[in-house]
């Protein structure tokens, strides 16, 4: 298609999704609704992008600029109907010849072959107006397609408008549309807003086609989930759904193991390599990847994510975060942005990260704080570490070797370093830093206050079986004596 103009329209409140958010920057799968329509039409490889925006123009625009950095904006000051953005458009596109394609850009369902087929449909047939229909189930809200007798389309009919009758018509116009352009150009301007709410209705174009005894076609969509649009929430839900399954078909087709596609979850732009096994409830959003052999889940989030190669990641959340090869987080571990575990390591039961480069082979197995650190390979930490990088002001790094064995119940109070092969006592509270090879003791020696339960507490539970305990202790002396 030599000369295609594709014009998408952004500019509407999107009122019923009752949001401070425009529609069309709600998300499917971790993808804008227009965002996805944008994907879509980049298939057709259109000469032109034409979006028209009006409402939160500030956020739409820049949004779509930054996924089609060459579209034009054109600005509908007043949201007067789908005629009248289109109007705008055609007159910001300053073209009128070729063919133009008009998408909505509430309708992320829609698939970029879909539009080429349509668009190529449009032109063999040398049509005036081509429509892009589907059969619903729930066609509420949507605008009819009226047939003649020969089957022609005839018309499309907006729900508001609509005899009962006609709202019984399961077909529906997916609002997207293949123009002639110089019937457009010619058209638009007699679109009239005579109707049940005052708007110009681009749908109309449909019958000035017929009057002008020009030729409509219409393209009707196999899969009629991709004619769907959301409007409110429980469609943007519903959507969401459909994507969702979408994709997860689409991966298990690519070899990966989906244990439960309903509480499987993955957005649009994740990549997942073959054999990577996902199980129960997990959620894989934003750019997250997962190579090979890797098995995620069950109850995991994350997002923006890289888990490597044979990693196991259970019971998870986690947000820019990389798992190296062979590695294993969790069950209970909190990844926060800029953990990286090297291969083999191990982010255990009840642990969060953040900022922290935990070396190959490295450990942090149970119940601890790693923030603003650095772990060499093959180091342990104890059971209930905590990093202590914050001194109520500023953030500090803490750095431990290579091959050093810490104890459990530590705090590392940063900025402090831990040498390579170095070790720390049980509860050490490391303020300076350890030399290589050292071992680290901070806690005084301990001293047992003899017979100060029965003392102090007596009469409780406590100092009866503490007199018991020495009872029979000396009863036992006597006997050995
Ligand atoms: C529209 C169609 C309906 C079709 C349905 C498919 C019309 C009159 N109705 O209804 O036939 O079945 O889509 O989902 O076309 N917009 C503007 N400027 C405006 C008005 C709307 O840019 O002045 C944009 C909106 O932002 C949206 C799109 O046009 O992206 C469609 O508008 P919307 O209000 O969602 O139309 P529907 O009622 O869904
Ligand atoms: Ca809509």
């Amino acid at each position: 298609m030599d000369n295609l103009t594709v014009i998408v329209l952004a500019a509407g409140g999107g009122t019923r999704m009752k949001s401070k958010t425009m529609k069309v920057l709600h998300p499917v799968c971790g993808r804008s609704m227009i965002g996805h329509v944008l994907r879509a039409v980049q298939a057709v490889e259109p000469t032109r992008v034409v979006a028209v925006v009006g409402n939160q123009r500030e956020q739409v625009g820049p949004h779509i600029t930054d996924l089609v950095p060459d579209a034009v904006l054109a600005v509908q000051e007043t949201q007067e109907g789908t005629g009248h953005a289109v109007r705008v458009a055609v007159e910001a596109a300053g073209t009128t010849t070729g063919t133009v394609l008009v998408a909505a850009g509430d309708t992320p369902m829609l698939e970029g072959e879909s539009l080429r087929a349509f668009a190529a449909e449009h032109e063999a047939a040398q049509r005036a107006v081509s429509i892009l229909s589907g059969r619903v189930p729930d066609p509420f809200g949507y605008g009819r397609i009226l047939r003649n007798d020969e089957g022609d389309v005839e018309a499309i009919v907006e729900e508001k408008d609509a005899t009962p009758q006609q709202r019984e018509i399961s077909e529906v116009s997916a609002g997207i549309f293949a123009f002639d352009a110089a019937f457009l150009v010619e058209a638009l301007p007699r679109i009239s807003n005579d109707n049940a709410k005052g708007e110009y209705y681009l749908t109309d174009m449909v019958h000035l086609a017929r009057e002008a005894g020009l030729t409509v076609g219409a393209h009707v969509l196999d899969d009629v989930t991709q004619a769907e649009g959301a409007n409110d929430r429980a469609q943007l839900a519903e959507l969401g759904r459909l994507m969702n399954q979408r994709i997860v078909t689409r991966w298990m087709q690519e070899g990966v193991t989906v244990m439960d596609p309903a509480t499987t979850w993955i957005d649009a732009d994740v990549v997942l390599e073959r054999d990577v096994t996902i199980l129960p409830g997990t959620q894989l959003l934003g750019a997250t990847i997962v190579h090979e052999d890797a098995v995620v889940g069950p109850d995991t989030t994350l997002k923006d994510c890289e888990v490597g190669v044979g990693a196991r990641v259970v019971r998870t959340h986690g947000e820019l975060a990389v798992v190296g090869e062979s590695a294993t987080v969790g069950p209970f571990a909190y990844l926060r942005p800029g953990t990286q575990l090297g291969t083999q390591g191990k982010i255990g039961t009840f642990v969060e990260t953040k900022n922290a480069v935990i070396g190959d082979g490295a450990k942090v197995p149970h119940l601890s704080y790693v923030g603003d650190a650095e772990i060499g390979e093959g180091t342990n930490i104890g059971a209930g570490t905590i990093f202590a990088n914050y001194d109520g002001v500023a953030k500090h790094r803490t750095t431990v070797g290579r091959h050093a064995k810490t104890g459990s119940n530590n705090t590392f109070v940063a900025p402090v370093a831990i040498g390579d092969g170095a070790g720390t006592a049980g509860g050490t509270v490391v303020r300076r830093d350890v030399p290589p090879g050292a071992l680290a003791v901070s806690s005084a020696p301990q001293r047992n206050l003899e017979g100060w339960v029965e003392s102090r507490r007596a009469g409780t539970a406590q100092a009866e079986a503490a007199a018991a305990a020495r009872a029979a202790g000396e009863s036992q002396e006597s006997h050995d004596a």
